[in-house]
């Protein structure tokens, strides 16, 4: 009986969906992957099927699990494979490979009662098999076409080789440098996070703009881990977020609704607590505010085993109220932890989740794999003279090059000792263990990235200096963790010939990322201990630091001669960092978190609070004020600081106008730039207000644009920001958004500390 049914009601599902006619072209842009619920042909496609379908088939397609052939969490016992040939599957995650892909899709369309696709995930988030820097080292470059484009082939390459959707990118605010995650996301602040989720997302989905529909091309995205995952108490991994719900809407939220803005199609709920309610079961926070106040079609995914976690946070009796309460709170897809499948049937008959819930549910993952086109062809993105072809191409290393040179902030820099020309005739020492290193370049979630074809920096400064006056000897010194005296002192015998000394030093990959938490910042202290012996040198010393977080650096920058964050920069890392090192390249990148003085002062953040005591920088010891005893209240290296290997200078700040309305309205600032040095570069003007009275108390700063602009050795141009009257609003006292009347301060600045243009204007009531 049962191999009659299947073929039977496959045939009437195929004949229900060409009944409805194909999908029109402009179906499966991804720029419309949020309106589609206008979209009455899809619609009535999605009915169709879902007409078909038994409660325990809808329940299927919300039900996601691993391949396990890499895994990104604790291996779940469950083996998927009956679930998938009964049809009771929506998405694998983590399988890789055409011909692997291929093989599951096969049997969920061939071998199941309804033939559904699957739809195929993937933690895509700094490139696919080309690895980019890591998303918190791109961000520091605050080139958005740049971070788009690195996006946009991380899309390619993964689409080519049969996925649909990235779990990225991760849109978390983060001020707390001790977080192993800070290295997935844009930083600590809300304006550059939201820019930056747009245009990874854009990056990933597609412009929209009609160009490459005829083949996939991109993923369907995922903004993540909704919501505050990166306010985690103490920095670590999965603890509590107690925050107000001012601070949640003014400085969290803003991200997550940039990449919903930008047609995100899909978020993750994420794996914290904020204010006493797990996010998986927070009703508020993924149906009132994201579904009813923000207006999003997509489906919510839960983090791995987020659901059943919900047991242990201790707000469920056991997996099947779990369940319950993470459905009805708006978490439309179980991944892997397998409680939708194995309870909700009975949840629903025994009415503590409606039939209705589940549609809802189900249909938005059906909407997404009809926009997808895999009803259509569930084998569109398998192809492997596509893989072969779109897979780590000389563009696509064109690319990761350059973005490594825009990523490295170059955080000191004494007597111009950079850059190395190839004329400068040195010779050049190079030691510490991430010199002649392969495997921690690409940092953490490097995709399928291959750790041992990654450019090393020795390699990159060989290949640099091949055939110049410049030397280069080599001798590691230490591993990341340890040293003995005779590698320090061979290290310090290779010195003796030079006339100056780099340094690569920093963290292991896997130090930073999920559940990769450091209490201490510094250096480790066998990389600390060779570098005092090579200090004793009294050769100068340049560091690169690789790290995928900010790190304490007060003695290194105390004491050595520059200093190049590199954070872990990917594929091209040797060849992007040599480009700097050599001057081929004109730093530009500009910090987008904070770098402490010491681990005590985190969390620290430039858009912090005024308190009713504040600081008198010139005087810090002033008593009873909101200060420290034993440090400085202020950042080793602020937000949006960073050198070049020219200097710039900003003057002339005007204003079109010195008041605005507080609706509908606007001011136009100018202010001049100028390039005062004999390198050509790339400068990052910042624009910055003040709101010096609230009905809540309101940051010291807080950024409202900026540009990255091109200035040619002595060149000055003219730079011009627009303020919009709603780009000062906030939520205030009654919780409600909106730009309040009063004074503002304004500032077009190098960094967030950088006072130096300083002006005013004024919001009017209407
Ligand atoms: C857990 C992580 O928190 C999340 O970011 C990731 O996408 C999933 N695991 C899947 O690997």
């Amino acid at each position: 009986m049962k191999t009659i049914l299947i073929p039977i009601a496959y045939l009437l599902t195929a004949f229900l969906l060409i009944s409805c006619g194909q999908p029109s072209r402009d179906t499966q842009k991804p720029g419309k992957w949020q309106s589609y619920s206008g979209d009455k042909h899809i619609a009535q496609r999605v009915d169709s099927v879902l007409k078909l379908m038994t409660l325990e088939e809808k329940i299927g397609q919300m039900t996601q699990f691993s391949a396990n052939w890499s895994i990104t969490g604790p291996v779940m016992s469950d083996d998927f494979q009956p679930y998938l040939e009964k049809g009771l599957i929506g998405s694998i995650f983590n399988a890789t490979s055409v011909e692997g892909i291929r093989r599951m899709q096969q049997i969920a369309v061939d071998s199941t009662r309804l033939g559904i696709p699957i739809l195929f995930g993937q933690d895509v988030i700094h490139g696919y098999k080309t690895i980019f820097p890591i998303p918190l080292g791109e961000a520091c470059s605050w080139d958005l076409a740049l971070m788009q484009r690195t996006a946009e082939i991380a899309a390619l390459e993964a689409a080519s080789d049969g996925i649909n959707w990235t779990f990225a990118p991760m849109v978390d605010i983060s001020r707390d440098a001790r977080w192993g995650r800070v290295m997935e996301g844009a930083g600590e602040d809300p304006y550059l996070g939201s820019k930056v989720a747009q245009a990874r997302v854009t990056g990933f989905q597609g412009s929209g703009d009609g160009s490459r529909l005829d083949e996939p091309t991109t993923l369907l995205a995922t903004g993540k881990h909704l919501a505050a995952y990166g306010a985690a108490e103490s920095g670590r991994d999965y603890n509590p977020a107690e925050l107000s719900e001012h601070t949640l809407r003014n400085v969290y939220l803003p991200p997550y609704r940039a990449a919903l803005e930008a047609g995100v199609g899909t978020f993750m709920a994420s794996f914290n607590e904020i204010n006493g309610i797990p996010a998986t079961a927070d009703r508020w926070l993924l149906t009132d505010i994201l579904r009813e106040e923000w207006g999003f079609k997509g489906f919510v995914v839960s983090d791995y085993t987020g659901i059943n976690e919900l047991v242990p946070h201790s707000v469920a009796r056991d997996e099947q109220h779990a369940a319950e309460l993470a459905i009805n709170a708006g978490v439309d897809m179980d991944m892997t932890g397998a409680t939708y499948i194995k309870y909700l049937v009975k949840s629903v008959e025994e009415g503590r989740v409606s039939e209705k819930t589940i549609d809802n549910a189900a249909r938005r993952i059906l909407e997404m794999k009809f926009l997808l086109g895999l009803f259509d062809d569930p084998y569109r993105y398998l192809n492997e003279e596509r893989a072969r072809q779109n897979t780590m191409t000389p563009e696509f290393m064109e690319t990761a090059r350059k973005a490594v040179a825009a990523s490295v902030v170059l955080l000191k820099n004494d007597n111009q000792i950079l850059p190395i020309t190839k004329e400068s005739g040195k010779t050049i020492a190079l030691i510490g263990p991430l010199m002649n290193d392969s495997i921690n370049l690409n940092g953490e979630w490097a995709g399928l990235g291959n750790r041992n074809k990654s450019v090393p920096i020795l390699k990159g400064l060989t290949e640099k200096y091949e055939g110049s006056d410049v030397k280069l000897l080599y001798a590691a010194g230490s591993t990341i963790t340890e040293t003995t005296q005779g590698k320090i002192a061979e290290a310090v015998s290779a010195t003796r010939r030079a006339d100056l000394i780099i340094a690569a030093m920093g963290e292991d990959f896997n130090w930073s990322g999920e559940a990769a938490v450091r209490t201490d910042i510094r250096l480790p202290e066998s990389q600390r201990e060779l570098l005092k012996a090579l200090k004793e040198t009294g050769k100068p010393i340049v560091l690169i630091t690789l790290s995928g977080r900010p790190l304490d650096l007060s003695w290194e920058d105390e004491n050595l001669d520059a200093i190049l964050q590199a954070w872990f920069p990917g594929t091209q890392g040797g060849h992007g960092i040599a480009d700097v090192i050599a001057g081929d390249y004109n730093p530009s990148a500009r910090l987008v978190m904070s770098f402490p003085r010491n681990v005590g002062q985190i969390p620290i953040y430039y858009n912090q609070k005024y308190t009713g005591r504040p600081v008198d920088l010139s005087n810090e010891k002033i008593d009873y004020k909101s200060s420290y005893l034993d440090a400085s209240i202020t950042p080793l290296y602020p937000f949006g600081y960073g050198l070049s290997y020219t200097t710039y200078d900003i003057s002339d700040v005007k204003l079109d106008k010195s008041s605005m309305k507080a609706t509908n309205d606007k001011i136009i600032v100018t202010a001049m730039l100028q390039n005062r040095g004999n390198m050509d570069g790339d400068m990052v003007a910042q624009l910055y207000i003040r709101d010096l009275v609230g009905s809540v108390t309101r940051p010291i700063k807080e950024l409202k644009g900026f540009q990255k602009i091109n200035l040619k050795a002595g060149e000055s141009k003219q730079v011009s920001f627009e303020i919009l009257s709603e780009d000062l609003a906030f939520y205030g006292i009654d919780m409600k958004k909106k730009t309040e009347p009063g004074n503002f301060k304004l500032w077009v600045a190098q960094n967030s500390a950088d006072n130096t243009n300083e002006t005013d204007f004024r919001v009017e009531q209407q």
